[in-house]
C-alpha cells in the first residue's frame, strides 16, 4: 500500500516507550517485557492500528503486539493507540508495536514466547504465482508461525481476496492446521466477536464481502518441507473448497 511519508513517524516513535527498537533483543522473553504471564496475542501487518488499538484497550487481560514493517503505519498505530487508551482513561500497558519483515518473524519470537493467537488482516494478495511464497499465509510463513504459536492456538485470518482465502485454506491445512470456522460472508454470518480494520471498512463499502476462518494448531506436526506448488487453478482450488465449506457453524 502507498503511503505518504510522515516525517514525524520515526522521532516520535523513537520516544515512545511501547515502539520496541530492536524487537530481536526480546526473543523468547516477550512475558518479562509485559511483566506478567497473561495470554500473548499478536497482529501481522497492522497497518495504521485500527483493529488492535480497539482489541487491545478492551482486553486489558491480554497481552498484545502489533508488527508493520513501515514506520509510517507503526507512527499512525502508535497515534490510534494511544488516542483510544486516552479516551478510555487509561495507561497503554498491555500492547507493543515494532517494525519487522515478517518472513523473518522468527527473528523476534521462539517457542518460549507461547503466542496465544496470531491475526493476519488483509494482507498483500500477492498474485502472481512467483510472489506466492511472500503472502502471509503462505506455507513458508506458517511454519515459522507454528514455532512460536502454543498448541491449540489459532490464527484469525481475514481477507476481500477470493484467490488468496481459496489458496490459504489449503496453506493451513497442509502446515497442520484445522479450519474451526469458516466464511465467505464475515458481516452477515453472525460471527459477532469482530474488529472492523481500516481496509475491511474500504473493502465492505466496496459491496466485497470479508472472507474470514479461523485456524487452530494441530499437536501434530506436518512434514519439514511442506510443498504448497505447484499452485492450482481457481477452478481446481474451488472443487477443494467443498470438502472445507461446511465446518464453519461451531
Ligand atoms: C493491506 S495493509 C492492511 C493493514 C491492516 N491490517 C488493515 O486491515 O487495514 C497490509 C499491511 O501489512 C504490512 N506488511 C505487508 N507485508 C509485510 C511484511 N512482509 N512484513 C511486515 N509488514 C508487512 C504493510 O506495511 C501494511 O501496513
Amino acid at each position: 500500500m502507498r503511503i505518504r511519508r510522515k516525517p514525524w513517524a520515526r522521532p516520535e516513535l523513537a520516544e515512545w516507550e511501547n515502539c520496541i527498537d530492536v524487537p530481536a533483543e526480546n526473543r523468547g522473553k516477550w512475558h518479562s517485557v509485559f511483566k506478567n504471564d497473561a495470554p500473548l496475542m499478536i497482529e501481522l501487518g497492522c497497518g495504521k492500528g485500527g483493529f488492535i488499538s480497539k482489541l487491545a484497550v478492551a482486553h486489558p487481560e491480554i497481552n498484545f503486539i502489533a508488527v508493520d514493517i513501515k514506520s509510517e503505519m507503526l507512527g499512525l498505530a502508535m497515534r490510534n493507540i494511544k488516542r483510544e487508551y486516552a479516551a478510555a482513561e487509561r495507561e497503554v500497558d498491555n500492547v507493543y508495536i515494532f517494525s519487522q519483515e515478517i518472513m523473518l518473524i522468527n527473528k523476534v519470537f521462539s517457542a518460549e514466547d507461547m503466542c496465544d493467537r496470531i491475526y493476519i488482516n488483509f494482507c498483500n494478495p500477492w498474485p502472481k504465482t512467483h510472489d506466492h511464497k511472500k503472502r502471509l499465509t503462505h506455507n513458508n510463513q506458517l511454519m515459522q508461525y507454528r514455532e512460536f504459536l502454543k498448541d491449540g492456538g489459532e490464527i484469525r485470518f481475514k481477507t476481500d481476496n477470493d484467490d488468496l482465502f481459496l489458496s490459504s485454506k489449503r496453506y493451513f491445512v497442509e502446515c497442520g492446521f484445522e479450519l474451526t470456522y469458516v466464511t465467505e460472508d464475515l458481516h452477515n454470518s453472525g460471527f459477532d466477536d469482530n474488529i472492523e480494520t481500516e481496509h475491511e471498512k474500504m473493502f465492505s463499502e466496496q459491496g466485497i464481502p470479508i472472507k474470514f476462518l479461523i485456524a487452530k494448531k494441530l499437536t501434530v506436526s506436518p512434514p519439514e518441507k511442506v510443498a504448497s506448488e505447484p499452485e492450482k487453478t481457481i477452478s481446481q482450488l474451488k472443487n477443494d473448497d467443498e470438502s472445507t465449506e461446511n465446518v464453519n457453524k461451531n
